[in-house]
Order: C-alpha cells, then sequence, then structure tokens
C-alpha cells in the first residue's frame, strides 16, 4: 500500500476488532484513502462501501474492495503485469514533468511509467484487471518514489529507493465483496443505504489530499494536465470543485457534524488525533446528538514519517524543526450503550496502548 498522510495502519487491527464485535456484515468507510481499513472490514466478512473524492482511492477500492478476490483470475493478472513489466520506456508525461522538470522519480522509472501506464490504457481500459493493474502501477511507483510520503515536494538529493527499478506486484486481493464510491462524503453521506458499523477518517486540517497526492491523481486520470510551481502540481489543483471543506478551519466542525448526523449506521466509528481542528469533547458531541451512546479510545502513535524528517521548503530542503514526535489517535465510539460497551470491550483486547477515556 502507498505512503499515506494519516494512513490508520496501526488501528487495522483494533478496528477489525470493532467491526467484528459490532457483528457487521455492512460496513462503510467513508473516507476511505488506501482502504486499508475497508480491507480489513472485507477480511472480517462484511460487504464493505468505500468512499473517497480521490481518483486514485477509486483505483484503490475498485481493486482491493470491489473485486472478488476469491473468483479473480490471478494467472490472468500475472500474464498481464508480465506484458506490462516488459515494456521498453518512452519518454511521456511522467519523464517530462515528473522527472526531468521536478524530481520525483528517477528517468530510468519515470519513462517506464509512461511506457506501462499508456499499455493500460490502450489494452486493457474497460476490462476488470483495470483497477487492479492500475493499483500495481501506483503501488510501484510509490516504491521509487523521492519524496518524503507527499508531493507538494520531492527531496534535495534522490532518495535511496529512487535508484531501484520500478517492480510491478500482485496485489492482495480480498475475498469477499463491496462497493467503491468516488464522492463528497458531504454529498452522498445520506443516500449511501444502511450500515451496521461506518468508520469516518475525515481530513482535520489544512492539508490537501488532492495536493499532497496530486502525482497518483495524474497517473489515474491520464489527463496530461497543464502544471504549476516547482512541485508540477495539475491547474485544477487551483479551482474550487478540487478542494474540501475539511480542509477549511471555519467550515469543517459543521460538515462533519452534518456528515455525523446523515450516516445511518447502528454503531458510528469516528479517528480523530490531538492535531485536529475540532477538540475531542466537540466530536463527542456531534455523536451523542445521534442520540448515542459515546465511548472514547485513545492510541498513542508515532507521527507522520514527514513529521519526523523535519519541516521541509518545496525545495526540499530542511527550514524547521518539529516540535513534538508523538501524538495521539482517538476512535469514538457511538451506538446503543450495550453495542458500543461490547464493541470498546473488544478494542481493550487487542495490545495497542489504548486509554479507555469515557
Ligand atoms: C485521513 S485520510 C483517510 C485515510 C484512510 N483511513 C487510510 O487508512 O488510508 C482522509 C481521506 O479523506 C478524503 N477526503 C477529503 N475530503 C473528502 C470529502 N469531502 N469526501 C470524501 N472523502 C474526502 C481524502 O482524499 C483522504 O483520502
Amino acid at each position: 500500500m502507498i505512503k499515506y498522510l494519516g494512513s490508520k495502519r496501526r488501528l487495522v487491527p483494533v478496528l477489525g476488532a470493532l467491526c467484528e464485535a459490532a457483528g457487521a456484515r455492512r460496513a462503510l468507510d467513508l473516507f476511505t484513502g488506501t482502504t486499508r481499513v475497508a480491507q480489513e472490514f472485507k477480511r472480517r466478512g462484511a460487504h464493505v462501501t468505500a468512499v473517497d473524492t480521490a481518483r486514485y482511492s477509486e483505483v484503490f477500492a475498485q481493486c482491493y474492495v470491489a473485486l472478488d478476490g476469491a473468483t479473480a483470475a490471478r494467472s490472468e493478472l500475472r500474464a498481464a503485469l508480465a506484458d506490462l513489466a516488459a515494456r521498453p520506456g518512452v519518454d511521456g508525461y511522467v519523464t517530462e514533468t515528473f522527472c526531468e522538470r521536478s524530481r520525483f522519480f528517477q528517468p530510468h522509472n519515470g519513462r517506464r511509467i509512461d511506457a506501462i501506464r499508456d499499455a493500460i490504457e490502450a489494452d486493457h481500459r474497460g476490462s476488470w484487471m483495470y483497477p487492479v493493474l492500475l493499483t500495481s502501477l501506483v503501488e510501484a511507483a510509490d516504491r521509487v518514489d523521492s519524496t518524503t510520503g507527499v508531493q507538494m515536494a520531492y527531496v534535495k538529493q534522490w532518495a535511496p529507493r529512487s535508484y531501484k527499478p520500478l517492480e510491478l506486484r500482485l496485489p492482495e486481493l480480498v475475498a469477499g465483496t463491496g462497493t467503491s464510491v468516488r464522492a463528497d462524503a458531504c454529498e452522498v453521506a445520506r443516500a449511501l443505504g444502511s450500515f451496521d458499523l461506518a468508520y469516518l477518517d475525515p481530513p482535520y486540517n489544512q492539508h490537501r489530499y488532492f495536493t499532497n497526492y496530486h502525482v497518483w491523481e495524474t497517473l489515474v486520470a491520464w489527463d496530461a494536465p497543464e502544471h504549476y510551481g516547482v512541485a508540477c502540481k495539475r491547474v485544477d489543483a487551483r479551482d474550487a470543485g478540487t478542494r474540501s471543506v475539511f480542509n477549511q478551519r471555519r467550515a469543517m466542525p459543521d460538515a462533519l457534524a452534518q456528515v455525523i448526523a446523515s450516516v445511518d449506521a447502528e454503531v458510528l466509528v469516528v479517528s480523530y488525533n490531538n492535531e485536529s481542528w475540532v477538540a475531542v469533547e466537540e466530536l463527542e458531541a456531534m455523536c451523542a446528538a445521534r442520540g448515542d451512546a459515546v465511548r472514547t479510545l485513545g492510541f498513542p502513535s508515532r507521527r507522520y514519517v514527514g513529521a519526523r524528517i523535519g519541516i521541509h521548503n518545496p525545495q526540499g530542503e530542511r527550514v524547521g524543526t518539529v516540535s513534538h514526535l508523538e501524538n495521539l489517535e482517538y476512535l469514538v465510539c457511538a451506538g446503543p450503550p450495550s453495542l458500543v460497551d461490547r464493541v470498546a470491550g473488544a478494542a481493550a483486547g487487542i495490545p495497542a496502548g489504548i486509554t479507555p477515556r469515557g
């Protein structure tokens, strides 16, 4: 899976246990990102609906959530990946934009990304394999990029991993069923149907996913956009339509309260961290307004790798240090009292440094 700001890798076992304790047959992952949480819900036997605004996230969800790994023909996928991997590199948009004008990839990998992406479009568009092959390419590119994990900048000296040759791997498909939806959570929350468990993991501050992962947006859209700035961001990053209300300090709390009120789920679990614009008490109040019992679990977690490396300017030069290297992740659980107790009790059995608050 790709490096991703706010990804809940460490909480996956806990969230899986919550899903199982809730007996969830239908689960919602409303800000699915890498889809790692949705995948875990699926592994625990739920039919999962995975929602996000990002193009790459939709492709990941088509690959890992919507596609049934029990029936997907892996031999066909392996043959397609071998064919793509053998394509000779070509000079294209990625080489020019992300290897020469900027330095996200070394040219030997950029030329292969161009060739493979062209071939996926020409030979596999419309096929069930398309999102799997695209996921494989994005994940391969992520393993050889030259960033600290976000694409607002690349590092000044080539990252050691960027010297490695691009390697296409077969994504680890998950057995079961699910649905992928590319949409704004605020617009669709009410219409998605009813769920046994809904997990909400929205952005909580000014960091925009659209610009932090603009290279993946472009690799999926394959639309050779005009770009600007040192990081060669897509020009549509300036459009209002690519902005999320969750990155706007004043509008975010109301939007979050609205989404929490709109989701039709017996148990609601909301992720939160102490670097957010809203206080955990505000979040608990939003959940309690549904008429639910609320319990909050706290988990110490190391901060994102970029924060540990330091603060960099767009040229990738270190310009400052970060103030602290640990933060607290919370899971606010809401629902009928006995169910919330059961769910919170199950999470407490998982060794992840839990401090129940409520
Ligand atoms: C904190 S990340 C989620 C990380 C995810 N749980 C994981 O483990 O990979 C927040 C996600 O919300 C998405 N997002 C931002 N605004 C959104 C909106 N209005 N509706 C739906 N998704 C949105 C971003 O694209 C990003 O993937």
